[in-house]
């Protein structure tokens, strides 16, 4: 990124990023584009958008393209979702000769209805020998080549809360690290994350532990870790159009919002053409608006963008000259 601000650079020199906040991975989110610009504000891991293991193993070229890490992603994972130990396996490899991340993630969080249909994501935890094997095979096909992680929630639901037992298995089975998600799968993201769940599964396993749920302030990130005893903290939503609390800041005014909005949908552009980056960075731009007043008459407008030309323009009524 080479678009922002001076005001903006200073500002996030001048206050050290919370040293443990890592990105986490969100389908149709956490592009390249905006894990660069997480990564510029200090971001300490990011990941990809979760990858079908199967369509991988299939060629799937959209999947393929989910693979590449981006400028400046020196910690970099992607994340793999599936129930088969073999095609898990056969995946990882393929990612690792593809693209060498520094880090494998296995998906058994994701609480989506047809993600657990299919028995991934979340329902992998309602099969703990499932996971050993997984994590075991997995473990395997990737060598020393990338370091192996898992992402789990509190349990599948009220009446099946183990996370503890999930990450006990799965670093006995190889993995270096755990993420927990303090709701269960039933929640989707409903309610409070619990972090007492975090808390008794980083006393539980010796790797590190990655603390994630409802982490929207740097100073929710710190309780966080705080309590829980964590690694590191892990924040999803409260990223989204605020790559500023990578460095330890609140979101700031308007015009240096506007600014990393548009370096960060042009470079989308770049890497996936101008229309379909203007198509998600409808989403994109309201998030780094929200909350500010003068944006809310926009966002019709923001709604219906197609070109950078258009999106220049909103930002032009809504700053002056850039
Ligand atoms: C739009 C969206 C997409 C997500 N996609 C993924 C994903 O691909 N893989 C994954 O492990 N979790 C995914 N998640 C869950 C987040 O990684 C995170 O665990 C969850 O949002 C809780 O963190 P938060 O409270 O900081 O948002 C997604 C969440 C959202 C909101």
């Amino acid at each position: 990124m080479n678009n922002f601000s001076e005001a903006q650079k200073s500002a996030a020199v001048e206050r050290p990023a919370i040293s443990a906040l890592c990105l986490a991975p969100m389908a149709g989110v956490t592009d390249v584009a905006f894990r660069e610009v997480c990564v510029s504000f200090g971001a300490v891991q990011t990941c990809s958008e979760m990858v079908s293991a199967r369509a991988l193993v299939y060629q799937d070229k959209k999947s393929l393209t989910l693979l590449p890490r981006g400028k400046g992603e020196t910690n970099y994972a992607v994340q793999l979702f599936g129930h088969e130990p073999e095609l898990l396996a056969a995946a990882a490899e393929k990612v690792i000769a593809l693209e060498k991340p520094d880090w494998l993630d296995l998906n058994m969080g994701c609480p989506t209805g047809k993600i657990i249909r299919n028995g991934d994501g979340a329902a992998l935890m309602q099969n703990p020998r499932l996971v050993g094997e997984i994590v075991a095979a997995v473990r395997s096909a990737v060598g020393g080549s990338a370091k192996l992680s898992v992402k789990i929630r509190k349990g599948f639901d009220n009446g099946n809360i183990n996370a503890v037992e999930i990450a006990q298995i799965a670093e006995a089975n190889g993995a270096q690290r755990i993420t927990v998600h303090g709701r269960t799968a039933k929640q989707l993201y409903s309610g409070l994350s619990d972090s007492s769940i975090i808390r008794e599964v980083k006393k539980a396993v010796s790797v590190p532990v990655v603390a994630n749920g409802d982490v929207f302030s740097p100073r929710d990130a710190e309780k966080l870790l705080q309590y829980t005893g964590a690694d590191y903290a892990m924040v999803g939503r409260g990223a989204m159009g605020n790559p500023w609390i990578f460095a330890g800041l609140e979101a700031p005014g308007l015009y240096e919002r506007v600014t990393v909005a548009l370096a960060q949908i042009s470079r989308a552009a770049e890497l996936k053409g101008e229309y379909v980056a203007c198509l998600e960075a409808r989403k994109h731009f309201a998030w780094y608006l929200r909350g500010l007043r003068g944006a809310t008459r926009l966002r019709d407008k923001i709604s219906r963008v197609t070109t950078l030309g258009e999106l220049r323009g909103i930002a032009v009524e809504l700053c002056g000259n850039l």
